[in-house]
């Protein structure tokens, strides 16, 4: 301002001079720029000197020197200069910091010139310019503070004072203006970096320059500045998540997309453009994970197991193209899926499994896996209820197998145990597993011989070594523990060693008979019968074996009375009176054999007169038919044939003599024969004998009986009638027979000495264990 109030005052002073001549002919005026027209500048008669009355008729004029332009005009009546155009010092001047026009006043008659010179003084009139209204910067945010950009110069047409003084800058943040000056005094500002410029804030900056000039008053030019903030790599790639956490479930398909990561870079362009890639990432993961440079999406490329590895931790980095870089990390967690069916695993078993253990015995351990975790893993394990197993839970997926009933080989010899694993899982997986055990054998079979108790019926006279029957038994258990061994039990048959009567196949149970068998010696006889298994120890079981001898009609029957002839001749006697029906005499016979082979039958083949006597066919009682009559002979014969029952029969004869007289004296031929026979005149004696040792015997039965009080039976051993028979008549076997004494009553043969009649003279029935008295 102080240079303007200068200017100001020079330009006052200026004025002054106006009218000062400034040498002889030649005057000088100042005269201000932009004056109005018809301006007087100043009367050049007067200042001349000259007459105004002669100027127009001097025809004064003005001429201008170098240029035509005109802007003042004499005004040839009063002689003043006035201005008749528009001055405009910068149109006349330019920026010559002295703008002065000359012309010529020339006269005539007197020619005369005058030089007058107008100096142009300078006003105010043009505001300061830019050259350009809009300043574009470009400028980079790497630039620090105080940087400085210089800025282009603004314009003003005045001079002097009334030039650009100064600048001033739109308050902003950024930015401070300081103007300098150039080396012609020209005055430029520069922007200052006042604070750093970040483009991801701001990425232009706009301000407002002014230019101010020196003028009274003061003028001024505007111009805007366009800062455009160039990108600098400052920015380094931002991801969106410090960490990203996924969940996969193991079964995701290859090319699922796990996750995108996402990173920003503020920057621009190149600068901001990212790739990604895994930074850190285990041999494993890279395997399974790739990354889009580009997008930032990670694919599963592999598949996944959660059994194998449940967690991954990858990093990844995003890098822009100046190679700036950040890392996040991502932790993929897998989630189970229930994909794994449970495994059984037999840890143990006792196969094979012997049928003597105990209910509650543990067989064998089983073990159950399922790599799933949480219920997906939670097995539940069952068995069949089939079979006579169950599963016992015991330590953690350990269980036992065990027996839940007694086991018997012989019934099953091998179990398929089914264990069933279910897991807990949505839907639920489950395997199974046979196990195939087998029973072993015990030896906890006895044999057992196939009927209770074996008879063998044996016809009489058989074959040596022939077989009579065959015992068997079974034995369920396996192999040796089954094998059965037959052997008889050793025992006596009166007093003789079984051996020596049978003999046994030791494998077939095959008997065989050792000797031939005489029924009349031998009845039957029982014999144990041993089977034996091979096992150790051996079982075994007996049973008995009953033999019977069968009869065969092979002994003849044998007349006891009348005593054959040859050895004794007997007659008897009959009364001459006898009456029809009276009984004359009887035939005694027996039989060794048994059964109809001893049902004896009499019957009188040849007589002397057949009408006379008969013969009871089973009592062999001889009676008369009729009266004996004076007429008939005294001599009678009788010729009487036995015969048993069996097939074919035997038969036996004997000759009965009988004499019709009622004094055996009478009968001298008789009496001849009677003395001739020695036995014939023992025989009364031999009767008395015989009674006296039987009452004898029987008194000393009784004595015996007393003795020992018991109360066994008393031999039924009857006399019946007259007739005698001498016991050492009876053939020694035949009491042997009964005397053999094994056969139990309800084998008993009664033994036919005579039969069919009630009033049987003889009847030999006991027991053996009488006759041991
Ligand atoms: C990344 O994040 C930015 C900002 O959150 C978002 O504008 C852009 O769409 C995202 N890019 C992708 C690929 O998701
Ligand atoms: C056990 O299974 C086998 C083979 O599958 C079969 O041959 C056998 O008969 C089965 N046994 C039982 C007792 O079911
Ligand atoms: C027979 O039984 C015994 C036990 O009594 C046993 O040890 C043996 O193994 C069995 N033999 C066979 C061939 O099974
Ligand atoms: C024969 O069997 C019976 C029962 O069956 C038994 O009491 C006896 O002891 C057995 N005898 C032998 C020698 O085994």
């Amino acid at each position: 301002m102080e240079k303007g109030v200068f200017s100001a005052t020079a330009s006052i002073i200026c004025l002054v001079l106006l009218f000062v001549r400034t040498s002889l002919g030649d005057i000088s005026y100042t005269v201000a720029e932009e004056v109005k027209r018809q301006h007087v500048i100043g009367n050049l008669a007067k200042d001349l000197g000259l007459d105004p009355k002669k100027m127009s008729a001097r025809k004064a004029r003005l001429d201008a020197e170098d240029n035509s332009r005109r802007c003042c005009e004499i005004n040839p009546d009063t002689g003043n200069l006035i201005v008749v155009e528009t001055i405009d010092r910068e149109d006349l001047c330019g920026s010559k910091v002295i703008c002065t026009l000359t012309y010529e006043l020339l006269l005539e008659n007197p020619l005369e010139l005058h030089r007058i010179s107008l100096r142009i003084q300078d006003i105010n009139d043009n505001p300061p310019k830019f050259l350009n209204d809009l300043i574009s910067l470009e400028i980079t945010e790497a630039a620090v503070k105080g940087t400085r950009f210089p800025l282009e110069e603004a314009h003003d047409a005045d001079i002097g004072q009334n030039t650009v003084q100064g600048y001033s800058l739109e308050k902003n943040d950024y930015f401070i203006l300081s103007v300098r000056e150039n080396a012609d005094g020209g005055k430029y500002g520069e922007l200052v970096l006042d604070k750093e410029l970040d483009r991801e804030q701001n990425h232009e900056v706009n301000l407002i320059l002014t230019a101010t000039d020196g003028g009274m008053p003061p003028k001024t030019g505007t111009a805007l500045i366009h800062v455009t903030v160039l990108d600098a790599n400052d920015n380094v790639p931002v991801f969106t998540q410090d960490v990203y956490k996924v969940g996969l479930q193991e079964n995701a398909a290859v090319g699922t997309v796990v996750t995108a990561v996402n990173a920003t870079d503020a920057d621009e362009g190149a600068n901001g453009e990212i790739t990604y890639e895994f930074s850190r990432i285990s041999d494993k993961a890279a395997k399974l994970f790739l990354i889009d440079k580009t997008t930032g999406q990670i694919k599963l490329r592999g598949e996944l197991d959660y059994e194998e590895e449940t967690y991954y931790e990858l990093r990844v980095q995003a890098k822009d193209s100046s190679g700036l870089a950040s890392s996040a990390k991502i932790i993929i967690e897998v989630v189970d899926v229930n994909d794994n069916a449970p495994k059984i695993v037999i840890k143990s078993l006792n196969d094979p499994l012997p049928e003597s253990v105990d209910r509650g015995t543990e067989v064998g351990i089983i073990n159950v896996q399922d790599k799933d975790s949480g219920s997906n893993g939670q097995v539940r394990c069952s068995v069949k209820h089939t079979v006579p197993f169950k599963l016992n839970p015991s330590i953690k997926n350990y269980y036992s197998l065990i027996t839940t009933a007694e086991l018997d080989r012989e019934q099953v010899k091998d179990y398929n145990i089914t264990i069933t694993a279910t897991d807990a899982g949505n839907p639920p997986l489950s395997s199974s597993k046979t196990i195939h055990l087998k029973i072993s054998d015990v030896n906890d079979n006895p044999p057992v011989f196939e009927e209770h108790s074996y008879s063998a019926f044996v016809m009489e006279n058989n074959k040596p070594g022939a077989s009579i029957c065959s015992v068997s038994a079974k034995d369920p258990d396996w192999k040796q523990n089954g094998t059965v061994f037959y052997t008889l039990m050793s025992s006596e048959v009166n007093g003789i060693p079984v051996s020596s009567f049978l003999s046994i196949n030791r494998e077939l149970g095959v008997i065989h008979a050792v000797k031939s068998f005489d029924h009349e010696q031998l009845r039957g006889f029982k014999v144990q019968v041993l089977a034996r298994d091979n096992g150790s120890p051996p079982l075994s079981s007996n049973v008995t074996l009953s033999v019977f001898v069968m009869d065969e009609n092979d002994n003849s029957p044998q007349i006891l009375y009348p005593i054959p002839e040859g050895k004794s001749f007997m007659t008897e006697m009959i009364p001459k009176n006898a009456f029809l029906g009276s009984l004359v005499s009887k035939v005694i016979a027996v039989d060794a054999d048994s059964g109809h082979n001893a049902w004896l039958s009499y019957q009188i083949i040849k007589s002397t007169d057949p009408g006379l006597f008969t013969i009871g066919l089973h009592s062999g009682e001889i009676r008369t038919l009729r009266d004996i009559s004076v007429s008939d002979a005294v001599k009678q014969n009788l010729v009487i044939s036995v015969k048993d029952d069996g097939r074919p029969s035997l038969t036996s004869t004997c000759t009965v003599h009988l004499l019709i007289s009622d004094d055996l004296s009478e009968v001298p031929e008789i009496n001849n024969v009677f003395s001739e026979d020695r036995n014939s005149n023992v025989t009364p004696y031999l009767v008395i004998a015989l009674v006296s040792v039987s009452a004898f015997f029987l008194i000393f039965i009784i004595v015996l009986l007393a003795m020992r009080t018991c109360l066994r039976k008393k031999p039924r051993l009857s006399f019946d009638g007259t007739l005698a028979i001498p016991s050492c008549s009876f053939p020694r076997n035949y009491a042997d027979v009964e005397g053999t004494g094994t056969i139990h009553s309800a084998y008993n043969y009664d033994t036919y000495l005579t039969t069919g009649s009630h009033t049987s003279d003889f009847k030999f029935v006991g027991s053996y264990e009488a006759f041991s008295l």
